[in-house]
């Protein structure tokens, strides 16, 4: 059985944790079910999840969907130590079979005319001794959508990630800017205006800074998934079949 996905969707990949993945996920499944889409949401593996923890992606995802019948969001793997998902597994006693996500993925899809499948951290993050996440986007057959964050370091960690995906043969949907805090003007500007320069992949956003995403979560998203970044992507997707 071939492993790729046969429905359009993407991977969203971070440069690193806390860059805006699950915010994007969240606001561009919105912004695709506003067209009438079934959209699948993927968050395979989620590492410093406890069963109470009422920050998990998970939880924050369908807390956003809750009364939405046409928008899913599925989970494989979870496990309380918020550490890297190989030594979280460990830590569990478990390990992570990464034909079981990729089977998981194409049920999955079926049942959607989107899928957007959440990475966990930056892309070298190790799953097994032999997979990391750069493995799972490969196999699962998906251009990769780069989050990426406005601050000073951005510019190394986007192009580091840039370069890992076309070595792995990978291709890149785009490169998302995010202002996950409020970083001086100065060095938002120029990392931005770097990373614009200096890659081979389109550039989109920067989506603007929430102040109050924490406290007012589903407000947040539902702002974000009316922003032209958002449906600049969403467009996107759907020119390309993607
Ligand atoms: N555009 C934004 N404005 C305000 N806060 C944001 C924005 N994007 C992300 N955040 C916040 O930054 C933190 C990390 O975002 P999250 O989507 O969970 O990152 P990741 O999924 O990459 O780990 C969260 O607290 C989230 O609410
Ligand atoms: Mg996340």
């Amino acid at each position: 059985m071939p492993t790729q996905l046969r429905q359009p969707g993407i991977f969203i990949a971070g440069t690193d944790t806390n860059v805006g993945k699950t915010v994007v996920t969240a606001a561009l499944g919105l912004a695709l079910q506003q067209t009438g889409a079934r959209v699948g949401i993927m968050k395979p593996i989620e590492t410093g999840s406890a069963p109470d923890k009422m920050n998990s992606d998970v939880h924050r995802l369908r807390t956003v969907f809750a009364s939405c019948k046409t928008v899913d969001v599925q989970n494989v793997y979870r496990f309380p130590r918020p550490v890297a998902p190989l030594e979280a597994a460990r830590t569990a006693q478990q390990r992570i079979d990464v034909d079981a996500i990729l089977d998981a993925c194409r049920t999955f899809a079926v049942h959607h005319d989107y899928v957007l499948v959440e990475g966990a951290g930056g892309i070298l993050v190790p799953l097994t001794e032999t997979h990391d996440v750069c493995d799972l986007i490969r196999l699962l057959g998906l251009p990769c959508l780069i989050i990426a964050r406005t601050c000073l370091g951005s510019v190394n960690h986007t192009r580091l990630t840039l370069r890992g995906l076309r070595d792995a043969g990978i291709p890149v949907f785009g490169i998302l800017l995010n202002h996950v805090d409020t970083t001086p003007q100065e060095q938002q500007a120029s990392t931005v205006k770097l990373i614009r320069e200096l890659s081979d992949a389109p550039v989109l956003g920067p989506l603007p800074f929430q102040p109050h995403m924490d406290s007012q979560w589903e407000d947040g998203i539902n702002a974000l998934a009316n922003h032209s970044t958002i449906s600049e992507v969403a467009k996107m997707m759907q020119e390309r079949n993607l």
